[in-house]
């Protein structure tokens, strides 16, 4: 298990997955019931921005996060993200309006969470996990499980408080990555029939969504949204031109309010003119 990702924190993908997640985790308190926060890949929490430039390959933040860090005009869910990455900034004692480190998806999670809602944070490597453990401070209710987070859903589904958020963000470093994907949330979904669950992917040649896709098509065990996001068309290039997130039990009208959001957000990261987002249902919802 050599993934680490620290080179990639706050690229295009880190800020699509991150928008979604925020507007998901914002849905969810839409209830005044707390709810439990699953983040079965959870990372360290937080990303050093200057080891990513010293890491002797070119940053990928300055395409993400780094071009809307000063930018006008954001629609609103962007313009929240990129505030709460500066208060993330300020809380960390760096100068004001500068753009050091950069939270992953626990960090962002818990500076949402209400005092009720609780955050599993699973992570299996000891070294980010252990890093994890010193960021999990910002909501009362967080917990780091140095696990296999897909064997998460069995030990930690269904919550006590019976509402669950599920973010799964694995490495896709095997080449059966999505088998297990689609095994964890087969079984999110047999604990937890109304957990919300959100599979970031890449779109990449490499990484098949078919097991995934097939289980969900074919047996259509949840409504379930696609959103596929590409900053640029494909290429020879080896790095990543685009990505999605498989939204599970996605909160009422989330495509309606997140589609032109996106559309916008395309424009703003483009690397040439194949850029462009697109949110279809996979399944859709019962009538
Ligand atoms: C893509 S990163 C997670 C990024 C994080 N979700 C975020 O948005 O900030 C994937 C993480 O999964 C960890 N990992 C790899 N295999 C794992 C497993 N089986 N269970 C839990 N964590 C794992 C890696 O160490 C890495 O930190």
């Amino acid at each position: 298990m050599n993934y680490r990702h620290s080179f990639h924190a706050g690229n295009f993908a880190d800020v699509f997955k991150h928008v979604l997640l925020r507007e998901l985790v914002r849905a969810m308190q839409r209830k005044p019931k707390p709810f439990l926060f699953l983040d079965t890949h959870a990372g360290r929490g937080r990303y050093d921005l200057a080891l990513a430039e010293s890491g002797g390959r070119a940053p990928e933040w300055p395409d993400g996060i780094g071009r809307l860090w000063n930018a006008p005009d954001l629609p609103a869910p962007v313009a929240d993200y990129v505030a709460a990455v500066r208060g993330f900034n300020r809380t960390c004692g760096v100068a004001a309006g500068t753009l050091r480190y950069y939270p992953g998806s626990p960090v962002f999670a818990q500076l949402l969470a209400r005092p009720d809602d609780r955050l599993a944070l699973c992570e299996l490597q000891p070294e980010e996990a252990a890093a994890l453990d010193r960021e999990s401070v910002y909501a009362p209710k967080a917990r780091v499980y140095p696990i296999d987070g897909y064997g998460a859903p069995r030990a930690l589904l269904p919550p006590l408080e019976r509402r669950a958020l599920v973010l799964i963000d694995p490495p896709f470093e095997a080449g059966d990555e999505m088998s297990r994907v689609a095994g964890a949330v087969e079984e999110a979904l047999a604990r937890s029939p109304a957990a919300v669950v959100a599979v970031w992917y890449p779109l990449s040649a490499r990484v098949a969504t078919a097991p995934l896709f097939r289980l969900l098509r074919e047996r259509r065990l949840a409504p379930t949204l696609i959103s596929e996001f590409r900053v640029r068309a494909d290429s020879e290039d080896p790095g990543l031109s685009g990505c999605g997130m498989a939204l599970i039990n996605p909160p009422w009208q989330f495509d309606s309010a997140m589609r032109p959001v996106l559309a916008q957000l395309a424009r703003l990261l483009a690397l040439d003119n194949g850029a462009g987002n697109r949110m279809d249902w996979l399944v859709p919802e019962a009538p």
